[in-house]
């Protein structure tokens, strides 16, 4: 027992030092530290860390970094080369482990060569070579984002899905003026929302799912021009902000984080350019707001596990384009307007467990509905007792607590190549500022986003 609480002591110490002391100079830290002569610490672990403490440093915003020399003797094709060199050497110095040995061949001047890692010419002056993209996509690899990768400015794709990194993106990716691409999804970033991506002129795809970002999003969000914002599986508590109408998204994605509030009015200003929009798993209450039928281009809406009460608005039946629609587990109720069973294009409408009492027999019709657990008259699987009228008895379950597991995710692809098995065997070109088509993310060989079931593991593709 006392050994065992002698090693959660050091132990304790050593997390304290890696989180708090770092990049301190403190030297009476230091020794409290280094004076417990084993400590459960080897002394190759001892003189890892104090190498580490040597290197580690703060930059003006906090952000961590590493202190790279460049060997003199190195010859690059140009200074961004250069640069990208100390970026890419931070950055491995970041990298605590690396289990398919993704980096292993980032040594050298010849950064173009090195594994994951993508050159074109540069967008202002094509005779030279310059890194456009780096893609560690399912490299399980942890470690964090040094400060040091502002210095790839000419970066137009970042993809580190699903790794281990931590921490959170440095502010110095602001200097990524051309990023176009930034998926840092199924990783273990935490704390705020980065407001950096806010600052990113060319920026297109955000991805920041499966993370353990917190608090707020910046209202700002909704006003930049996005394509697709996937922010799902987090821990973000927010009403949504009134701007939501601003943004020009093509697919948004909150799913399983806890937005709360009402659903602003003016999402239907978003007819003109959205999609999708997966709303499941949140907080949201009341208010399904009328002005939601304007979206004539919306295909996918999953409104389910949140607390909306009340009819649903016979405007819904606008949604022209409408093919799957989920608002399970609600506490909605009255009669299901009969225009939303029409909509030409809807092939699986589910909501189940809600108080509805009136369901049209153009509903039955359709190629996929759930309408268990209501309280339809003459319906199988209804509510018991069934209820004569309405207010309904007790709130459903909301589920925040208990989300899938994480993982595996599967790939993300803005461009259609599908995913090679193996890290980077397969690269994806990186492609600079090039338009992106209407809506790039769900078209050609991806997934249909169907048969959505947050219930059961494994999770569906996109949320
Ligand atoms: C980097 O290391 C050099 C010598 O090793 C030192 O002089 C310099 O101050 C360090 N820079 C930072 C930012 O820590
Ligand atoms: C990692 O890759 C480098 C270069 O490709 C190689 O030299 C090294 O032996 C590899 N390490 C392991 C553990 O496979
Ligand atoms: C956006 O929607 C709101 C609420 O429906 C409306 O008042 C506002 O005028 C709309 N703005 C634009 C630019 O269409
Ligand atoms: C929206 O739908 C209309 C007609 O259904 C179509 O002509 C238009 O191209 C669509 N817009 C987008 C951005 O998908
Ligand atoms: C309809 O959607 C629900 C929820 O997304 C899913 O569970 C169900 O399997 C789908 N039904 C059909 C027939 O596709």
């Amino acid at each position: 027992m006392k050994k065992i609480s002698k090693l959660h002591f050091h132990f304790s110490l050593f997390i304290i030092f890696f989180f708090v002391f770092i990049g301190s100079s403190s030297s009476s830290s230091e020794e409290e530290i280094y004076d417990s002569s084993n400590g459960g610490l080897t002394d190759a672990e001892v003189r890892y860390i104090r190498h580490r403490q040597l290197l580690y440093y703060r930059d003006e915003f906090g952000d961590r970094g590493e202190n790279v020399s460049v060997d003199p003797s190195l010859v690059f094709e140009n200074p961004r080369l250069k640069n990208a060199y100390i970026a890419l050497q931070a950055w491995k110095q970041a990298i605590f482990s690396d289990p398919s040995n993704l980096t292993g061949n980032w040594v050298g001047s010849d950064v173009c060569s090195y594994k994951c890692v993508f050159c074109s010419p540069a967008l202002d002056d094509p005779t030279i070579r310059t890194v456009a993209g780096i893609d560690l996509n399912h490299g399980d690899i942890a470690g964090y984002l040094p400060e040091e990768l502002g210095l790839l400015v000419d970066l137009a794709l970042f993809h580190i899905n699903s790794n281990r990194f931590c921490g959170t993106v440095p502010r110095k990716f602001v200097k990524l003026k051309l990023l176009f691409e930034l998926d840092l999804s199924n990783n273990r970033f935490a704390g705020k929302f980065p407001e950096v991506v806010l600052r990113l002129p060319s920026l297109k795809f955000l991805d920041i799912r499966f993370n353990e970002f917190e608090g707020k999003i910046p209202k700002e969000l909704f006003d930049k021009d996005l394509d697709a914002i996937f922010i799902n599986h987090n821990r973000f508590a927010f009403d949504l902000p009134d701007n939501l109408g601003n943004s020009p998204v093509s697919v948004i994605v909150l799913a399983n984080n806890k937005f709360h509030g009402c659903v602003p009015a003016s999402l239907g200003n978003m007819s003109e350019t959205l999609n999708e929009v997966i709303l499941m798993n949140n907080g949201f209450r009341s208010c399904f707001p009328a002005e939601i039928g304007l979206l004539k281009n919306l295909t996918v809406l999953d409104m389910s596990f949140n607390e909306l009460m009340g009819p649903l608005p016979e405007e819904v039946g606008g949604m022209v384009s409408l093919e799957q629609f989920n608002v399970a587990h609600n506490m909605l109720s009255g009669k299901i307007p009969a225009s939303i069973c029409s909509l030409p294009n809807l092939d699986n409408f589910t909501f189940s467990y809600n108080f509805f009492t009136g369901e049209p027999p153009v509903c039955l019709n359709l190629p996929g509905f759930n309408d268990r657990r209501n309280c339809l008259p003459a319906r199988p699987a209804q509510r018991s007792p069934p209820p004569p009228s309405l207010p309904p008895p007790s709130p459903p379950p909301v589920h925040y607590e208990s989300p899938p597991p994480p993982s595996p995710l599967p790939p993300i692809h803005y461009h259609s190549p599908p995913p090679p098995p193996v890290p980077c065997e397969n690269p994806p070109p990186p492609v600079y500022g090039s338009p992106p088509p209407p809506a790039p993310v769900y078209e050609g060989p991806l997934p249909p986003v169907v048969g959505i079931s947050y219930a059961s593991p494994p999770p569906p593709p996109f949320y």
